[in-house]
């Protein structure tokens, strides 16, 4: 089975085939950005517009590099920039875009759910970029694409997800990505920054760091998100970096092979020291180098339909 989907707007409603089929092109097609001339004409005439109502670097990057290394024609919404700030609605805003014809819309939004309601709404295709607190799928497909270059499979292996699990898109897609592809999860952090109910998703919980990472193949760090912490859920940034801070010291817990992962932007001595983030076990950089050719792939085979 390939992809025959008009969206992507998560990682939970896929099939294992279907996150087989994206990481095996995304692979395919990486050699591309090795190249001297970093470009093919696959998605020439094709419209993609990003549409990114929160902030960004590497996500809305990497799609415009993404689309441009195809040959298809992008254009950036901000909602800074945009008439939002007039009081338009974002439906209003998709109607407009969409009589401009173009092909694939890439949204990122505050409110969980936004790219869903776009995709009801248009012909053309929506790619989730990150929404609220609900899914971040491209994010988890780079993750997953750099674990398996670096570890040779997913089945079997522990993956640990440290901190922030409550406020993150992107540990909700990594884990219904993961454990659908046979990984064990399991999440750490303070019991405050722990979903309820989050061993329904497949996930174990830990709260004690060191016991967390001892047999863990892979540590995947979250960014503290201070922007939704609206509540005080953590006494301090010094307590939560002293408990949860991954730090070379609390590294000498973790397997000699244990790969260090980030999605980024980092808090540098807060969830991760510089000494770590910068240092052997880290595959950080890979993340990014990989998320154009993921998000290579999720055009193509959505600009293509
Ligand atoms: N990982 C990630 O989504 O980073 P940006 O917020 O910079 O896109």
């Amino acid at each position: 089975m390939g992809f025959n989907r008009k969206d992507l707007l998560g990682i939970r409603d896929l099939e294992v085939s279907e996150i087989e089929h994206i990481l095996e092109l995304a692979q395919s097609l990486k050699e591309i950005n090795m190249r001297a001339i970093k470009k093919v004409p696959t998605l020439r005439g094709k419209t993609v517009i990003h549409l990114f109502y929160e902030p960004s670097t590497r996500t809305r990057t990497s799609f415009d590099i993404a689309a441009k290394r195809l040959s298809a024609d992008t254009y950036s919404i901000a909602g800074s920039t945009s008439s939002m700030v007039k009081g338009e609605t974002l439906l209003d805003t998709l109607k407009n875009l969409e009589a401009m014809r173009p092909d694939v819309f890439v949204v990122r939004h505050s409110a969980s759910g936004a790219p869903h309601m776009l995709a009801r709404n248009t012909e053309a295709s929506v790619i989730n970029a990150g929404d609220g607190m609900h899914e971040h799928p491209s994010q988890a497909l780079l993750d997953m694409l750099t674990i398996i270059e670096h570890k040779k499979r997913l089945d079997g292996l522990k993956v640990v997800i440290v901190g922030d699990i409550f406020h993150s898109r992107v540990a909700r897609s990594n884990i219904w990505g993961l454990t659908k592809m046979g990984a064990k999860v399991t999440v750490c952090g303070p019991t405050t920054l722990i979903p309820p109910k989050i061993e329904l998703m497949g996930a174990q919980v830990g709260y004690k760091l060191d016991e967390c990472i001892a047999d863990a193949d892979v540590i995947m760090v979250l960014r503290l998100q201070k922007e939704r912490q609206q509540q005080m859920l953590l006494p301090s940034l010094r307590e939560y970096s002293t408990y949860f801070g991954i730090n070379p010291q609390k590294l000498t817990k973790a397997r000699p092979d244990v790969l260090i992962m980030h999605p980024g932007p980092i808090n540098r001595g807060v969830e991760i020291s510089p000494e770590v983030a910068d240092g052997p076990y880290s595959v950080i950089l890979d993340q990014v180098t990989n998320g154009v050719a993921v998000r290579m792939a999720l055009l193509y085979l959505l600009a293509q339909r």
